[in-house]
């Protein structure tokens, strides 16, 4: 199949969906949306609208869709808080709010608290929907503008050994970066957090069906020297049903300016889905290896041209 093929017309649900193939190609994809001169770009999306269903908060997500899309020539429909501002209020389903939200658009994006929810909008949606985090299930997106940023710096996803510290069992972000990076030969990821948000059993089974590595820690000593990045998360206050379970863990691995310099490599990407709420010291920011607020972030808008060009793309 070649890249049109792959992509053209699909939702973007979950890293399953994927291939080592098809996670490449899209690489070469935002390379070359990179390069593209702004004029070109401005063609790509030319009279198409779509979609933003937030039902969650977000920052990044949801600005990084909306300049991609803005780019790339679109425009957008955007619902930042429906659970208040739209007809939900009233009771309107989730399906019902879909097929009105189709008449109107090209594509949907689609973030919300409930896992499954991206996944059942897609079944009913004759236009692309993209998951943009469902629940504690899985953001593709963001999972896909990580391991290009490792990509990107490393130049290649295979023999990668990187460390994921904080909440493991929540962070939807970890459980799609498991998936892509299993796509390839060879890599091993270090586990930190608490034992109450250690990743699930049933997502530690699947897996040891994977072609990759997991290795649980217990402590800052046991990290391995030169890994090809770090990824540092939050823990999710909001996953909580006891929020004094919460402030018991929500500190438990701090990243300190001391620790990167004790442990992290030379070439140690220092990496974080953001927000963070206290678990990365501001003194690590302008470390040149600390790429959470600016490489990140930017190629979250790049990965979202990129798909935008291929799901949507005028040729
Ligand atoms: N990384 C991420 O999903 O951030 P937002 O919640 O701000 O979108």
């Amino acid at each position: 199949m070649n890249i049109s093929e792959i992509f053209f017309g699909k939702d973007i649900i979950s890293l399953d969906q994927f291939d080592r193939k098809s996670v490449e190609l899209l690489f070469r994809q935002v390379t070359k949306i990179k390069k593209t001169p702004t004029k070109k770009l401005l063609k790509i999306l030319s009279g198409k609208i779509i979609a933003l269903l937030f039902f969650e908060p977000s920052t990044r997500t949801f600005s990084s869709n909306a300049a991609a899309i803005k780019r790339l020539g679109g425009q957008t429909i955007e619902h930042q808080n429906p659970m208040q501002n739209s007809s939900v209020v009233k009771g309107e389903t989730i399906e019902d709010t879909i097929k009105m939200i189709e008449q109107y658009s090209d594509a949907i994006v689609i973030r919300h608290p409930l896992v499954g929810t991206a996944k059942k909008s897609a079944q009913v949606a004759n236009i692309p929907v993209i998951n943009a985090g469902d629940g504690i299930g899985e953001h593709p997106t963001q999972a896909l503008l990580d391991m290009f940023t490792v990509y990107e710096k490393h130049k290649h996803l295979n023999n990668i050994k990187g460390l994921m510290v904080g909440d493991l069992l929540n962070g939807r972000t970890i459980h799609s970066i498991i998936k892509c990076l299993s796509l390839f030969p060879n890599n091993t990821l270090y586990l930190l957090s608490p034992k109450q948000l250690r990743l699930s059993n049933k997502d530690l089974e699947e897996a040891k069906k994977r072609k990759i590595k997991l290795v649980e820690i217990k402590s800052f000593e046991e990290i391995p020297a030169d890994c090809h990045f770090w990824y540092w998360t939050r823990v999710q206050k909001e996953r909580f049903t006891d929020k004094r379970e919460y402030e018991k863990l929500k500190l438990t691995f701090i990243l300190t300016k001391k620790l990167v310099e004790k442990k992290a490599g030379k070439n140690t990407l220092i990496m974080h889905p953001l927000p963070r709420v206290g678990e990365i010291e501001t003194a690590v920011d302008t470390d040149p290896r600390a790429v959470y607020l600016t490489t990140e972030p930017k190629n979250g808008m790049y990965i979202r041209m990129a798909l935008f060009s291929l799901i949507l793309g005028n040729s």
